[in-house]
């Protein structure tokens, strides 16, 4: 693996490189089919305005678009200038419906350009805050009466290799060791529920849920792409090191290649609520 990078100084524990921004376009396309499930649940219509929170690679705005149209608005909210410049000028490239970036950190921000919107959505998100009832605050406050706040979030409480794998146990001794050492949080699809009541937005209106049992040989690059992605911040909490995070990708390797062994994803849980 490569020499670690600076860590982030908004505290964001995964690096900002291209190859996380290549497994976030991975990631994003193998929950694909879970967003579009949760988007055509909440009755998108053309013409609305959309905003998309910690827009990230972009592919959630272009499945907004896809909806929307046109006539209709996405607005894309993320912190990353680079990454988030990226995704605008493919998006709008493609075209297909009036897209805005707004790079700005969503905690530090009052109001977005365009709001208050139909629909104000984020996907993996929240399970990067310290405050999640704090950002669920803020998209309730930029959302229509009579729009949506909708979520994603991953719960990772079910994350597992069969049989036991020496190379997943060193996974998640890292994963969760950075997510608890950052103070993030390994519950947050389960959590949605709650964390709506809490931010006054109410009891949902309906979730989504979306696991996948894949052979580990189908999950060992995005398994061994996080990892590296960490590995700054492991790093910083004295919980990695070059010697084993290359046995880790060697173990890796060879476990996907033997062909005995499948994986349990994350559990990616939606949930949304029409305001008033
Ligand atoms: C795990 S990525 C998910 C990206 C995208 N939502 C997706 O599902 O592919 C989380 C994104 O949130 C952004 N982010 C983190 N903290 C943020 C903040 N305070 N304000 C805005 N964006 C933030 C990160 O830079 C990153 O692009």
């Amino acid at each position: 693996m490569g020499e670690p990078h600076a860590t982030n100084p908004d505290g964001y524990v995964h690096s900002r490189d291209a190859e996380e921004y290549q497994r976030l376009r991975n990631q994003g396309a193998m929950w694909q089919s879970a967003t579009e499930a949760l988007l055509d649940r909440i009755g998108l219509k053309p013409g609305m305005s959309c905003l998309d929170v910690g827009s990230g690679p972009g592919q959630v705005m272009r499945l907004l678009a896809d909806r929307v149209g046109p006539d209709g608005t996405v607005t894309g909210l993320e912190i990353d200038g680079q990454l988030g410049a990226h995704a605008l000028a493919g998006l709008k490239a493609e075209g297909g419906a009036n897209f805005q970036l707004v790079q700005a950190d969503m905690l530090a921000s009052d109001t977005v350009p365009g709001a208050p919107f139909d629909l104000t959505y984020c996907r993996l998100f929240l399970m990067h805050m310290q405050e999640p009832i704090a950002a669920l605050e803020k998209m309730h406050t930029w959302t229509k009466p009579g729009g949506v706040v909708a979520a994603q979030e991953f719960d990772f409480g079910a994350i597992a290799v069969e049989p036991i794998c020496h190379a997943m146990t060193e996974f998640n001794r890292l994963f969760e060791g950075v997510f608890r050492g950052h103070g993030r949080n390994l519950r947050a699809g389960r959590q949605l529920p709650a964390q709506f009541e809490g931010a006054g937005i109410g009891s949902l209106d309906g979730t989504v849920t979306e696991i996948k049992y894949l052979p580990l040989r189908d999950m060992a690059a995005m398994l061994i792409g996080v990892y590296q992605g960490l590995f700054a911040s492991a790093v910083e909490l004295g919980l990695a090191d070059r010697a084993r995070a290359d046995a880790f990708k060697a173990d890796m390797a060879e476990a996907a290649a033997d062909g005995r062994y499948y994986c349990l994803t994350p559990v990616l849980i939606g949930a949304w609520k029409r305001v008033s």
